[in-house]
């Protein structure tokens, strides 16, 4: 059986994940292919366990270093657990952010060494990274006016500007080097952001599809 693909998300804050997600499950279920969703940090028990001690704003005292360490021990255990079985067994698997987020958010915001994140990511998870990545891309004070209305604020979520514009460059520093990204304007309607996913991920559904021996409904 042919492998799935493992499909990432990332962006930054407001930037319509969630919108974008349920858009890229509709494209996948239109296309007759399973696949699991999944978030990060979280995805398994242990990890959603993780997940509530990273985004507790009473955790003020956490360092850089325990942060990041926390968000490859829920990745390393969403991977095995989760991840590598689903693609085993031809599903493929649609993630809310993965590692593209540490060097982002512990990397570019919080300034930890891209060196030290690439070494953790070898160790942790052989350095498994995804076949596709969609990154959605907006302004940041926009970002941050679609996120304001939100309600409680997280502990990321209360960071400032500055913060998510460094976590901005971060991504888009990494879409230059690796060929996997596809930077979406994030910034326009609805309708048009889900064209421009359109066009990234039905080449890939077909030439998939082609090559599991398949063929898509309307050719
Ligand atoms: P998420 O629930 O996806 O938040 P949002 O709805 O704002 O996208 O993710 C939780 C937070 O965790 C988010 O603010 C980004 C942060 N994060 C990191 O800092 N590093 C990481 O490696 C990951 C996966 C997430």
């Amino acid at each position: 059986m042919k492998a799935g693909l493992f499909i990432s998300v990332e962006g930054a804050e407001g930037v319509g994940k969630t919108t974008s997600l349920a858009y890229i499950h509709q494209l996948l279920e239109d296309a007759g292919i399973s696949y699991t969703s999944t978030r990060e940090p979280g995805g398994t028990q242990l990890g959603e366990k993780i997940r509530d001690i990273l985004l507790d704003k009473k955790n003020t005292q956490m360092t850089d270093m325990t942060e990041l360490l926390l968000m490859f021990a829920a990745r390393a255990q969403h991977v095995e657990e989760v991840i590598k079985p689903a693609l085993k067994q031809g599903a493929w698997v649609v993630c809310d952010r993965f590692t593209d987020s540490s060097f982002a958010y512990q990397g570019a915001a919080r300034g930890i060494a891209d060196e030290t994140i690439e070494l953790i990511n070898k160790a942790a998870l052989a350095a498994f990274s995804p076949d596709l990545t969609v990154l959605l891309d907006v302004d940041v004070e926009v970002g941050m006016q679609r996120a304001g209305s939100r309600g409680e604020l997280d502990r990321f979520e209360k960071e400032d500007l500055i913060f998510f514009e460094k976590v901005r460059q971060g991504f888009l520093t990494r879409a230059k080097v690796y060929e996997r990204f596809n930077i979406i304007d994030a910034s326009k309607s609805i309708i048009e952001v889900n064209s421009q996913l359109a066009n990234v991920l039905l080449p890939t559904i077909r030439d998939w599809l082609q090559h599991s021996g398949q063929s898509t409904q309307n050719g």
